[in-house]
């Protein structure tokens, strides 16, 4: 059976954190994988989840099964950090969440749900998207469309293209959005455009499936959160997969929540029955310690501080990150837009040929794509990335 196959090329981000290990290169930057890194270049536990770890390990009485929807007090945490604590869809009882493997674990299982609906679906996703996008969701046989997004000569959202293009999908198609700090452009959705794509997507049918993996670095938990909220608000259904590996750092846990809102409560509790059977047939039920965690977190009010205070200063280091940056670049073109845009990633909008001689010569690591992890920069590194930066930019043919 095996000696047919051939040796798949590594995925781009994973293979990316592989070479960066195995380079003995000593003052090596890496601004790949999207993890954050503090100042000293370290992925720390946040100290809420190292106090929430211990308050488990002294309360904690069983390891027996949590079922495939996973814990009903994270999976309702979870559904007012996303919402907030008022929203009209909690209280009309048309919001159900499940605990999933992580954000990926939503994603895919967001997929195999929407084939249930139907099994052609077509999911439009941005131009770009994520790179594991594509393979979770076309993993499930949905039919894979493309909607333009970023403009290439500015980095910025091209809006017009984007909905001139979704007015071709048709009723029932699905339209894949970043809640927040676009991944990989940084280029984010403003609160005019979320609604006329709102208003978009209520004309034509369409199903909005918003991922959302960076709530609370890019502005704050309430405003990365806008999106979701104002469609749940006016639209019967919308699908949102969550992330708590970067907000809440818990990455190797698997952590994330798949929430689907329905039309009505009798009509949530039939489309949770049929994404809970897909569940069981995939991998059964998810792992419990990381939503421990989280849900510890999140009904603690003192931890609960803890984790806001801790996100906000991480949120506050990448927007000044940003800032210095931008800065630090402009000599060498006009970067202003790494200062505009949110999250973890922009792109620096270099060849990969300029890639290339920046990780060879210079031991800096990005994707192929000029993608930079901006949290993976310090205040010893950034003079360096800008200097490489505008060195190779200096070069001529
Ligand atoms: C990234 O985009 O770098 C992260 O989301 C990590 C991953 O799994 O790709």
């Amino acid at each position: 059976m095996f000696e047919q196959l051939k040796t798949l090329p590594q995925d781009p981000i994973l293979g990316l954190m592989k070479t960066f290990r195995e380079d003995t290169c000593s003052n090596k930057v890496d601004l790949g994988v999207g993890v954050y890194r503090d100042e000293a270049g370290n992925t720390p536990i946040m100290a809420a989840v190292q106090q929430a770890q211990q308050r488990l390990l002294e309360t904690e009485t069983t390891k027996a099964y949590i079922g495939p929807a996973g814990a009903e007090g994270f999976n309702q945490l979870i559904g007012q950090l996303l919402l907030g604590g008022n929203h009209p869809a909690l209280k009309d009882g048309r919001v159900n969440v499940v605990q999933t493997p992580g954000g990926c674990g939503a994603l895919r299982m967001a997929a195999e749900f929407l084939k249930l609906c139907k099994p052609d679906t077509t999911v439009w996703v941005s131009t770009p998207t994520w790179a594991n996008h594509i393979p979770l969701l076309g993993g499930a046989n949905l039919n894979i469309r493309e909607y333009p997004y970023l403009d290439k000569a500015t980095l910025s959202v091209e809006f017009d293209a984007m909905m001139a293009c979704l007015e071709q999908a048709e009723a029932g198609d699905v339209v894949l959005l970043h809640g927040c700090c676009h991944n990989p452009s940084g280029a984010d959705l403003d609160a005019d455009q979320w609604a006329a794509i709102t208003d978009l997507v209520e004309r034509k049918g369409l199903l909005p499936f918003i991922d959302i993996a960076y709530q609370g670095l890019g502005e704050n938990l309430d405003q990365d959160a806008q999106g979701v909220r104002l469609m749940a608000e006016r639209l019967p259904e919308v699908i949102v997969a969550s992330s708590c590996s970067k907000n809440f750092g818990l990455y190797r846990e698997r952590t994330g929540a798949l929430m689907l809102i329905s039309a009505n409560a009798q009509q949530g509790q039939a489309a949770t029955s049929q994404l809970l059977s897909a569940i069981r047939s995939h991998y059964s039920m998810p792992p419990s310690h990381g939503a421990a965690v989280v849900e510890m977190i999140l009904d603690t009010p003192e931890l609960m501080q803890t984790w806001q205070s801790e996100l906000e200063a991480m949120c506050v280091r990448i927007l000044d990150l940003r800032a210095a940056l931008s800065q630090a670049l402009a000599p060498a073109g006009d970067f202003s837009f790494i200062e505009r845009q949110r999250g973890m990633f922009s792109f620096l909008g270099i060849t990969p040929q300029q890639v290339q001689i920046l990780r060879e010569e210079f031991g800096i690591y990005m994707l192929d794509s000029s993608r930079i992890n901006i949290a993976g920069l310090s205040a010893d590194t950034l003079p360096l990335v800008s200097e490489a930066m505008r060195e190779v930019l200096g070069r001529t043919e």
